[in-house]
Formats: structure tokens, sequence, C-alpha cells
């Protein structure tokens, strides 16, 4: 896909990963939509990106992702500003073991709804031209994790969620490419979570397994995950990839059977 003029929709794009992929879509000439729920820090990033790229490039829309009308509502506005929607980041997330249901609403059951929501308007067998979605999973999608079980569980479901509709897209001839970011751990404020027991509850007592665990296979860059991330949208063989990102290997993808 040449990403050129088209129009992406990135949720989670405040801060953190989802503000560098919005970053790197609007260096590639490309209009974006910033979701989050966060509009204090959205509005920063807004302003910043305004005097980076112009003030007509992006637009700022709060939406809690597990809201379905907030979801549906943003959906509308996007097509409304920029007239189209060519690309879906799937990447609001949160790491709370205390909240594991909202961990699960956001990380999982938000990424379907949105999902949904971007194949009606994009579905080339349903009047739509098609288009690109990315999902943002994790290593945690092939990993067992004791101090992030409900985290873990999520991503494991945002993979098998990713390759199934996929497949869908696949037969059922949507013209939509969906593939499944797993990046291990980045440099985000994610990471501090696992320093907190509001965050990680009962299994705060494992946080120095996961403190281990990241020593060993070191801290990614946000900016190697967003190389990744234009790979998955630009490559259009991709379709029900899942592509590993670790410190170790690099950018490289998990061969399903
Ligand atoms: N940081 C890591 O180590 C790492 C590794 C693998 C995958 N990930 C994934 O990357 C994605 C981005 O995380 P990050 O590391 O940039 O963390 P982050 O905390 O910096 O950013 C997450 C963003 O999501 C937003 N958000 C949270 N709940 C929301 C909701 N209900 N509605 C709308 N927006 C909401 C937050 O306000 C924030 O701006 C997440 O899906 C995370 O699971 C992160």
């Amino acid at each position: 896909m040449n990403l050129k003029n088209s129009v992406g929709l990135v949720t989670g794009a405040s801060q953190g990963l989802g503000k560098a992929f919005a970053e790197a879509l609007l260096k590639k000439e490309a209009k974006v939509v910033l979701c989050d729920i966060n509009h204090t820090q959205g509005a920063i990033t807004k302003a910043e990106f305004d005097q980076k790229y112009g003030p007509g490039q992006s637009t700022f829309i709060t939406c809690d992702v597990t809201s379905q009308s907030q979801l549906k509502d943003l959906f509308t506005k996007t097509v409304r500003k920029f007239g189209k929607l060519d690309i879906l980041c799937n990447n609001a997330g949160i790491n709370n073991e205390n909240c594991w249901e909202k961990t699960i609403s956001v990380n999982l059951m938000a990424l379907i709804q949105a999902s949904y929501l971007a194949l009606e308007h994009m579905r080339c067998d349903h009047g739509g031209k098609g288009g690109s979605i990315v999902n943002v999973a994790s290593m945690s999608s092939f990993l067992p994790a004791a101090h992030a079980p409900a985290y873990t569980a999520s991503k494991f479901g945002v993979l098998g969620f990713t390759r199934s509709i996929a497949e869908a897209s696949r037969l059922g001839h949507y013209g939509i490419r969906i593939n499944a970011l797993c990046p291990s751990f980045v440099n985000t404020c994610l990471l501090d979570t696992i320093n907190h027991e509001e965050t990680l509850g009962m299994f705060h007592q494992f946080k120095d397994t996961a403190k281990h665990l990241i020593d060993s296979v070191g801290i990614l860059d946000p900016s190697v995950v967003v190389d990744g991330f234009l790979q998955l949208i630009e490559d259009d063989s991709l379709n029900g990839a899942a592509m590993k990102i670790t410190m170790s290997k690099g950018i490289h993808f998990e061969n399903m059977i």
C-alpha cells in the first residue's frame, strides 16, 4: 500500500507506541486520526503534530475504545473528516491484573469491535476500497507470564482473532490485510506497570521474575517497532502474519503451520 494521501486511524495514539505509529504515517504523508481516552495528552500530541506536519494532516478524537457508541462515532467522524478509511491500527492497551476484566475489555474486546467497524467501512465485497489493519499483540501472545495472566490471555486472543479474521478476509475477498505486531518489551509507560501493586495485584510477588526477564532480553526502542508497523502496512503480500520483534533477532515472523 502506498501511504501518501491514505487515511489512518490509530487507537491509543496520545503517547507511546500509538503516537510513534501515528507520526510514522504522517511522515509518509498520510492523514491520521488520533484516538485516545487521555484527551489532555492527546491535545499535546496533536499540537506537536500540527507544528511538524501541518494542522490539516491529523485530528484528535477523544474515545474510550471500550464504549461501543464512542467507537462507532469514532469511525463515523473519521470518514466524515477525511472522506475514507484505509488503515486501522488497534493499539490501545493496558496491563492491569487487578482489573482484569478491563484489561480483556480494552486489549481484546474493543480490538474486535473496532476491527468489525473497520471491515464495514473497508470491505471490497461491500462497496469499500479495501485496506490494512494492524493489531498490536505482543511477545506475550506466545509465552506464559506469571506476573500478567490476564494481559497474556488478551494478547493470545489478539493473535487468534487476527489470524482468523485474516483468513476470513482472504476467503471472503474483503480486500483487507490484517496482521499482528508482536514486539517484546518496548520503552514506553506501559513497562512501568510491573512496578506497582495496584496494576499487578496478587501477581506483584512475581515482579522480580519479570524484571529479570526484561534485563535478560532487553528493551526495544519504539523506532524499531515502527519499522515493523510500516512493513505490515506497506507489504501487500502480508495477511494473517505474526511479526515478532526482539532485541536478539530484530523483525522476524512466526512460522504458522
Ligand atoms: N510497552 C511494551 O513493552 C509493549 C510490548 C508489547 C506490546 N505492547 C502493546 O503496545 C500497545 C501500546 O502500548 P504502549 O506500550 O505504547 O503503552 P502506553 O501506556 O504508553 O500507551 C497506551 C495508550 O492507550 C491508551 N488507552 C488506554 N486505555 C484506553 C481506552 N480504553 N480507550 C482509548 N485509549 C486507551 C492510553 O491512554 C495510552 O495513550 C498496547 O496494546 C500494548 O499492550 C506494549
